[in-house]
């Protein structure tokens, strides 16, 4: 294990390019907003200086509306398809104006980062030193959310690409592919010049991603506008997990330098809020999960998936659901025959192993779990996660993702998409530390 953690440290010395990782080369030659906050975890264990760094470039590319974009371009790369050029964030007049970026975000993992880096730390007080030069950013963000993201003012921010959910092809955007009809675009993808096909979405899942870019850009990044007017317009119980654990980090973080600050109360208000809403609305009795919310069409995507278990991280559960949650995970996703936890439902016929977001097991998905199923105390299941995460890694390579069959693994190479994947590094030092 101990040669585990060496070479996941030098997949993650590789990617850094001089202020920011790259999440793996050519496929994503950029900064990637959530990516960067799972890679700063795994620096902290070893180079603190670019963990700092790691979230402070992020952090530059900020908005001056408080706004995070999901990539930032510090570089010129023509192996990556959209680039700027497509994307043309500086449409919006609140755009930085030193740096190229999307006009969408990831879910902001920023805060909750920030709160496992200070824990990490040998050097208390230069990281809370650090923390205090940052957190104020990362309120403001959490603050645009709030404000521009959450038109009925329930507490629960929608997303309006399925690139800013982070699961970006996953098998429940097709109930919205099917209330929609793109025209069809002529471009020339480049990730499949770098990764088999059939690991990848499809040519018309790409005309979908590209036009609600086009509608959004027609309007110049308007959140109201978008908010109106996009197809996609989904409340996300990952995304939203994700704000809420951030939440309350960024709550244990104030008050650690400044338990008096206003900013406390704003956000326990804003957890309150989100917490009720997020129990009323995301879950499904019948399906004993959270589930996704189609906004813009006003249904429940009734789906189960490996976000539907993420808000055990952000502590939105009590002990009861947890339980329930649980039992679903192990006898849905928890079958002899699989590693935990796959991506999509296993039984649906959209599932499919090998393809990016329709059903293979994420690292950080893993790790999400694993750090809430430990909070309520499901050790025992945290552990069986972890260790069907370390086995497949160490057994494939530091891939992207890898193919919940295990049978797959005993007859080929079960890890696809990109290779020297920056947070299945990042987040195997973490779990080896653990
Ligand atoms: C991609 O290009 O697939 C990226 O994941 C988008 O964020």
């Amino acid at each position: 294990m101990e040669n585990l953690e060496k070479k996941a440290q030098n997949v993650l010395v590789q990617n850094w390019k001089d202020g920011f990782s790259i999440p793996c080369a050519k496929l994503y030659p950029f900064q990637w907003k959530w990516d960067s906050g799972f890679i700063a975890i795994g620096f902290a264990h070893f180079d603190m200086d670019k963990a700092e760094k790691e979230i402070e470039t992020l952090l530059n590319a900020q908005w001056s509306n408080g706004f995070i974009p999901h990539i930032v371009f510090h570089t010129e790369s023509d192996t990556y398809f959209p680039g700027p050029d497509f994307h043309r964030a500086d449409l919006h007049p609140n755009a930085s104006k030193e740096y190229k970026s999307t006009g969408m975000t990831q879910p902001p993992v920023t805060g909750f980062v920030l709160e496992e880096m200070y824990k990490i730390s040998k050097d208390k007080k230069r990281s809370l030193a650090f923390i205090e030069s940052v957190i104020d950013k990362v309120y403001d963000n959490h603050s645009y959310f709030y404000r521009e993201r959450d038109p009925k003012n329930e507490g629960l921010v929608y997303i309006y690409h399925n690139w800013e959910s982070g699961t970006d092809n996953s098998p429940l955007w097709d109930d919205i592919w099917a209330t929609m009809n793109p025209p069809v675009y002529t471009f020339e993808r480049r990730d499949i010049k770098h990764v088999d096909p059939a690991e990848r979405p499809t040519q018309r899942e790409y005309d979908h991603y590209l036009h609600i870019i086009d509608i959004a850009k027609k309007h110049n990044y308007n959140d109201a506008k978008i908010a109106e007017l996009s197809p996609f317009l989904v409340q996300d119980p990952l995304f939203n997990s994700m704000l809420i654990k951030s939440n309350e980090s960024l709550i244990n973080l104030y008050k650690l330098i400044d338990s008096s600050s206003e900013k406390i109360k704003q956000l326990e208000a804003w957890q309150e809020k989100s917490i009720a809403n997020f129990n009323a609305k995301l879950f499904d009795e019948e399906l004993g999960a959270y589930i996704h919310y189609d906004l813009r069409n006003e249904v429940p995507l009734k789906h189960l998936s490996s976000s539907s278990f993420a808000p055990i991280y952000a502590n939105i559960p009590d002990k009861e659901r947890t339980a329930i949650l649980v039992k679903n995970m192990l006898e849905v996703f928890g079958k002899e025959e699989h590693y935990l936890c796959a991506s999509f439902d296993p039984r649906s016929n959209r599932f499919n192993p090998k393809k990016y977001w329709r059903g293979p097991v994420w690292i950080n998905l893993n790790w999400i779990l694993i750090k809430g199923l430990q909070q309520y105390g499901y050790h025992d299941v945290a552990e069986r996660i972890k260790k069907d995460s370390l086995e497949i890694v160490e057994k494939n390579g530091f891939y992207e993702y890898f193919n919940p069959i295990k049978k797959v693994h005993l007859e080929e190479n079960a890890g696809y998409g990109g290779n020297d994947f920056s947070w299945t590094a990042a987040l195997t030092i973490d779990l080896l530390n653990d």
